[in-house]
């Protein structure tokens, strides 16, 4: 397999948090990468760096050293317009509490990223679409008839469907999921891992965090961060 069927790299990825005096150095040297079409589990332990480690995948933070390959494209020689537009188009993000908001229906919750990418004028041509496309990934995630709903009317489970169908709303290349079942029961994570397997079966890559030994068998292939590294 050449490099270039890698969508994602990680190379020597150091991150140390400073508060005051005090210094933690969460990753000092976490390599990783991704296949087109893979399913990565990353675990460890609570405080192991996985959060802060996906969230660097994501730009949503910086590594203080190292750097994340998309691509092949470097995302530190990125300008602040072309990070938006990876952030915002390449990759969909699910976190543990969902962060849905709850001022919206599910609908409007869902097409919130294709309206932040359009902008105003894009959005008054393309919402119509949108809210088709929209619609059409609450029925893939089994939510079609609580399209009008808000967030706070729906079970937790509900919720992560919500948030994985806004992840996806701009056709990322990369899911990135973190503990997307750490706040459900087993038999509703259970619901949210079989949506990841069949997205994955269709061909999206995902790179997912848990603690959960058995939450991480699901995937193809297992990482192991200790120690800032992994295994
Ligand atoms: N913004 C921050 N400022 C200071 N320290 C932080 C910050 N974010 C994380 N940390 C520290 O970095 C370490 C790793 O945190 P991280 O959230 O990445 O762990 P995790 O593996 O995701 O844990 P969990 O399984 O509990 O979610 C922890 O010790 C945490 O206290
Ligand atoms: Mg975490």
């Amino acid at each position: 397999m050449s490099k270039n069927d890698y969508i994602l790299e990680a190379q020597g990825i150091h991150k140390t948090y400073r508060l005051g005096i005090a210094e933690v150095s969460v990753l000092k040297g976490a390599d990783l990468a991704a296949k087109k079409g893979e399913f990565v589990a990353i675990v460890g332990a609570s405080g192991s760096g996985k959060s802060t480690l996906l969230h660097i995948l994501g730009a949503l933070d910086k590594p203080d050293n190292g750097s994340v390959r998309f691509e092949g494209r470097d995302l530190g020689k990125m300008g602040g317009g072309e990070l938006n537009r990876y952030r915002n188009k390449m990759v969909g993000f699910v976190f543990q509490f969902y962060h849905l908001l709850d001022e919206l229906s599910v609908l409007e919750n869902v097409v919130l990223p294709a309206m932040v990418s359009a902008g105003v004028v894009g959005w008054i041509m393309g919402r119509g679409n949108a809210k088709k496309r929209g619609l059409e990934l609450l029925e893939q995630v089994g939510l079609k008839d609580r399209a009008s709903h808000k967030p706070y009317q729906l079970s937790g489970g509900e919720r992560q469907r919500t948030a994985i169908a806004r992840a996806l709303m701009n056709e990322p290349k990369l899911l990135l999921a973190d503990e997307p079942t750490g706040n459900l029961d087993s038999a509703t994570g259970n619901g949210i891992l079989e949506l990841l397997e069949r997205l994955n079966r269709a061909g999206q890559t995902i790179v997912m965090v848990t603690h959960d030994e058995r939450v991480a068998r699901r995937a193809g292939r297992i990482i192991t961060l200790a120690d800032g590294k992994v295994k």
